[in-house]
């Protein structure tokens, strides 16, 4: 049976969320009640399952949410409009904005528009820019998710070479930049890369973002590697409908050193840092409207 360590992402971002309801604790203590607001336009099933974890998340750490959900058809100008009021309002720290978005609204746009110091998503061009730069404060919640379970296994990963399948905007290139900032030496492949499997062979740690139902298989995997599989996917088995990863889990484990489950691993994770972001967001926003005050 299964070789590797399962590493438990449920329990770990529970251990997250536990710490981070302490300093909740105390910045409300100082008057300031963090606050996330949440954006979710259109009626996507999955999108529909990640607000409400989020939501509900937020609440039992104790952070503000407040919850705006637009029909599908609605206009880039009122999103715009929203997402403005949301910037001005004092009492909200952070802003997520759910993607993918409805066909027709501009997803640049859209991030664009969001403040940098309340981008808990840490998607905004600004933001990348610290992060490739290696200050960031509000870093893409998925990556740093990953990076946390990483550490807790493996420690200091200096030296380490880390292959990352996928280079999308939200996980695959914040992972590369977040790896390359620890100190390891990166690859990223994708699509168009012509030896994807052989290179993944190298690695001492994998992190799958491709969205491709179980495309890693034993063959993908160096014996003892880590495997951080960021993949959900919907998908039927025998006319049951199942969630599975990027990674063949079943066929990695007795491979791998450890490996992230589908549901179970990363996806707790990144609602964790979602809250820790807004929490970051909400102490940095604070600390501005003191230093003017004084
Ligand atoms: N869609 C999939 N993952 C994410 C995420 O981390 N943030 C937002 N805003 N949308 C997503």
């Amino acid at each position: 049976m299964s070789a590797a360590q399962r590493i438990d992402g449920k329990a770990e971002a529970a251990r997250v969320l536990d710490s981070l309801r302490d300093d909740v604790e105390r910045l409300r203590e100082q008057g300031c009640a963090p606050c996330l607001a949440v954006v979710l336009v259109g009626d996507d099933p999955a999108s529909d399952v990640y607000v409400r974890n989020k939501v509900l998340r937020a609440r039992e750490t104790g952070i503000e949410s407040v919850e705006h959900r637009l029909p599908a058809n609605t206009s880039e100008d009122t999103l715009l409009t929203l997402i403005a009021a949301l910037n001005a309002d004092p009492a909200v720290h952070g802003i997520l904005v759910q993607m993918p978005l409805p066909a027709g609204l501009d997803e640049h746009a859209v991030i664009d528009a969001i403040a940098p110091a309340k981008d808990v998503d840490g998607f905004h061009p600004a933001n990348v820019g610290q992060l490739v730069l290696g200050d960031a404060t509000l870093a893409p919640c998925t990556p740093n998710g990953c990076l946390h379970l990483l550490r807790q296994v493996a420690g200091d990963l200096s030296g380490k070479h880390a292959v990352v399948v996928g280079r999308s905007n939200i996980v695959g290139k914040p992972m590369a930049a977040l790896l390359l900032q620890a100190n390891c030496s990166v690859t990223v492949v994708h699509s168009r890369s012509t030896n994807a499997a052989a290179l993944c062979r190298q690695a001492d740690i994998v992190v799958a973002a491709v969205g491709r139902p179980r495309l890693l298989d034993a063959g993908w995997i160096k014996p003892g590697a880590i495997v951080i599989d960021v993949g959900i996917n919907r998908i039927e088995i025998d006319g049951q409908p199942k969630l599975v990863g990027d990674v063949d889990f079943d066929s990695v484990a007795p491979v791998a050193g450890a490996i992230t489950p589908v549901p179970g691993g990363v996806g707790p994770m990144t609602i964790a840092f979602l809250m820790k972001n807004t929490i970051a967001a909400a102490v940095r926003q604070q600390a501005m409207r003191d230093a003017i005050a004084a």
